[in-house]
């Protein structure tokens, strides 16, 4: 099949005001070529968040699908959260791990951009449902590029000169982790800045990059930054600027971590099984760590 004809059957169906979108016409078992790559990416950027429905794929076949989009993380950041055999995937599962509770069943219980706690903070971001509970589990993102365009010109200003500092301790439920791999995590991730406002490398979009995860700005005192910080994740999840995605088993729900953040909810019961995998573009190097 030529590549237009393959290009002109991708349609784009926008599931919410403020982002997302379903993609159709593509089947992720097959690794996309150049412009295929390309028509998705232009999608991506536009949406923030596109969503592949009634896909059936192996964990490699995620793999596959993933790389042709760019090189993947292999979570060395992470490395107690990775797949057994494939540390280019990160489980986000409340299977139990070889008898314990898993260290990820409450991955993401706050509002945040994912690996925003590193230097290398994600590009794109690529969950796989491979099982879900019958009801809820859902996943909400916050569109930070209209975040950051319905600030006011002065505040939009102000932020503009801030960094913001992100500490890996202030992920929700931390605490709750296998101390041993938590103190891993926390001396493999010191509290690190990054600029308040970023501009996406490829759309040239600026996002506000401050999330439930910063502790203070750079420069200012933590009494000082938190109503600021508050304010800020206020405006940017106000419903209007939210999509919540309900979740079926073979979706593939690809988010931006430059122009949006995403929490995922414990509004399901916890002994259902929800089972989900995680491959992770690299982003652009960024920020730096305090001492
Ligand atoms: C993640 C995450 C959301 C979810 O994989 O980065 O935050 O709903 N997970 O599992
Ligand atoms: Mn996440």
């Amino acid at each position: 099949m030529s590549d237009d004809r393959r290009n002109s059957q991708i349609a784009a169906t926008p599931l919410g005001y403020a982002l997302g979108a379903r993609i159709d016409g593509v089947d992720i078992r097959t690794r996309p070529d150049a412009a295929t790559v390309a028509a998705i990416e232009a999608l991506w950027h536009e949406h923030h968040l596109i969503v592949f429905r009634g896909q059936r794929v192996e964990p490699n076949g995620i793999l596959n699908f993933a790389s042709a989009f760019g090189p993947l993380d292999d979570h060395a950041s992470t490395p107690a959260y990775r797949h057994p055999e494939i540390p280019e995937l990160l489980q986000v599962t409340n299977r139990e791990q070889n008898g314990k509770p898993s260290e990820t069943r409450n991955t993401g219980r706050n509002w945040h951009s994912d690996y925003s706690y590193t230097s290398r903070p994600a590009g794109g971001s690529m969950l796989y449902c491979d099982t879900r509970p019958p009801v809820g589990g859902d996943t909400m993102f916050a569109n930070m590029a209209r975040a950051y365009e319905t600030l006011s010109p002065k505040l939009r200003s102000i932020v503009d000169d801030l960094e913001a500092v992100y500490d890996i301790s202030l992920t929700a439920g931390i605490g709750d982790r296998d101390p041993a791999k938590t103190a891993e995590v926390k001396r493999l991730n010191p509290p690190i800045a990054h600029p308040a406002v970023r501009t996406h490398a490829k759309s040239g979009r600026r996002a506000l990059y401050v999330s439930e995860r910063v502790s203070y700005f750079a420069g200012m005192t933590v009494r000082e930054s938190r109503p600021l910080i508050d304010f800020l994740c206020q405006h940017a999840t106000q419903p209007e600027n939210v999509y919540r995605h309900q979740w079926q088993e073979g979706d593939l729900v690809c988010w931006d971590n430059r122009t949006t953040m995403h929490m995922a909810l414990a509004d399901f019961d916890q002994s259902e099984p929800r089972h989900m995998l995680r491959a992770t573009l690299i982003g652009e190097p960024s920020g730096y760590v305090i001492s």
